[in-house]
């Protein structure tokens, strides 16, 4: 693969993106200087994620902001794929859910995808898939959301509710459809095909369980935006209204280039990792270091090739004015790669020590969190 070329599907991220490019090929918008101002009238403070241009794209949230402006609330709605352990990456597109929901005070819908990693991961089952998520929801609910307005449910136990709501999209999308968007092919199960419906319906359950039309606003990494799109063009004719979305890049592994991903244990970092897995996969990162100590004091680094710079961008320096020091201070070359990677193990780590504190917690809000049946959905409903 040329430097230039990139691929972005739901499944899989290649190469070096592109996002500018990434927002013409799948036809979104960029979120430009006024929309944030926009933003900002309602939650007075920016988020550094979009700041940063971090979540840098979108659908229609300029309508959102309109209709809230109404007072018509919206619902977020998001997800996760349970195929393993969460890693660092996965945190961002939560953190800034959890931001909007805080500031417009809003119900959040959360899909734990357990049918779709079973279909599309090889050597997962059903058991595994459903094990992960039930460990995944640990994680979310870490996070701190509103146990009265937040819904985390799995796709399978929660499938006498979903499938009945799926079905009416799946026949709005035939296979042809379904091969331009997602790239499927003769060789591809029966139940992949499918399966874009099932990530359609939290888009309109809220509205069909309140029998009136609820705006539906979804953060996701841009990865996801072929779902949307689909759920966009079927979810008129069934008489709802389209969702709009804000869209993240991806978080960058420790290794050079790509996105961190969860199949490479030593790329990422997991919210299950010791202080000695920080210590060690950190230390081995790939930085914008010169090659020598007196090279890099004369010449200075390259932060924006660097991994560890990154993560203080995406997670652990929300202070604009200390970000930029670091940044300085890289190029300038008084600041080198080890001392750096040194602060950043200790942010890390302090991170990680209160997130598996709250994960323990959450073992006991489970409940409080999870729709594991749909009578529990109805008496939501019957408030
Ligand atoms: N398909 C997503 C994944 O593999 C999970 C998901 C389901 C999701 N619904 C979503 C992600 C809505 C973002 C928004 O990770």
């Amino acid at each position: 693969m040329r430097e230039e070329e990139f691929s972005v599907t739901p499944w899989e991220v290649k190469g070096k993106v592109d996002y500018d490019r990434l927002i013409k090929e799948f036809g979104t918008d960029k979120i430009e200087e006024g929309l944030l101002t926009e933003i900002k009238k309602y939650t007075h403070d920016l988020h550094p994620l979009l700041k940063r241009k971090i979540f840098f794209s979108h659908r229609d949230l300029d309508w959102i902001l309109a209709e809230y402006s109404k007072g018509v609330k919206f619902y977020l709605y998001t997800g996760r794929g349970p195929s393993g352990d969460v890693h660092l990456g996965h945190l961002v597109p939560w953190i800034f859910t959890k931001w909007l929901q805080d500031k417009f005070d809003v119900e959040l819908w959360f899909q734990l995808t357990d049918d779709e990693k079973y279909l599309f991961e090889k050597k997962l089952g059903i058991r595994d898939a459903k094990k992960f998520a039930r460990s995944n929801a640990l994680d979310i609910i870490a996070l701190g959301f509103d146990p009265e307005k937040t819904h985390i449910f799995s796709d399978i136990q929660l499938s006498g509710l979903l499938y009945p709501q799926a079905l009416k999209v799946a026949k709005r999308v035939n296979f042809s459809t379904t091969k331009a968007i997602f790239g499927f092919n003769e060789q591809s199960n029966i139940g992949q095909i499918f399966f874009t419906s099932m990530q359609a319906v939290p888009a309109f359950l809220p509205s069909a369980l309140a029998e009136k039309n609820i705006p539906c606003l979804i953060p996701h990494a841009i990865d996801q935006d072929p779902h949307f799109r689909l759920a966009r063009d079927v979810l008129p004719k069934l008489g709802y209204l389209k969702p709009a979305a804000i869209h993240c890049k991806f978080f960058p592994g420790l290794k050079e280039g790509g996105k961190m991903s969860a199949s490479k244990r030593e790329d990422a970092i997991f919210t299950t990792d010791s202080k000695a897995d920080v210590k060690k996969k950190i230390s081995n990162a790939f930085t914008g270091g010169a090659t020598s100590i007196k090279e890099q004091r004369t010449k200075g680094g390259n932060p924006d090739k660097c991994s560890i710079f990154q993560y203080y961008c995406y997670l652990f320096e929300w202070d604009d004015e200390k970000l930029q020091t670091i940044r300085n201070e890289c190029k300038g070359g008084s600041l080198l790669c080890g001392e750096c990677k040194k602060r950043l193990i200790e942010r890390v780590e302090k991170f990680l020590e209160d997130h598996q504190r709250k994960r323990e917690e959450a073992k006991d809000l489970l409940d409080k969190y999870l729709v594991e049946h749909s009578k529990k959905i109805f008496e939501l409903y019957d408030k």
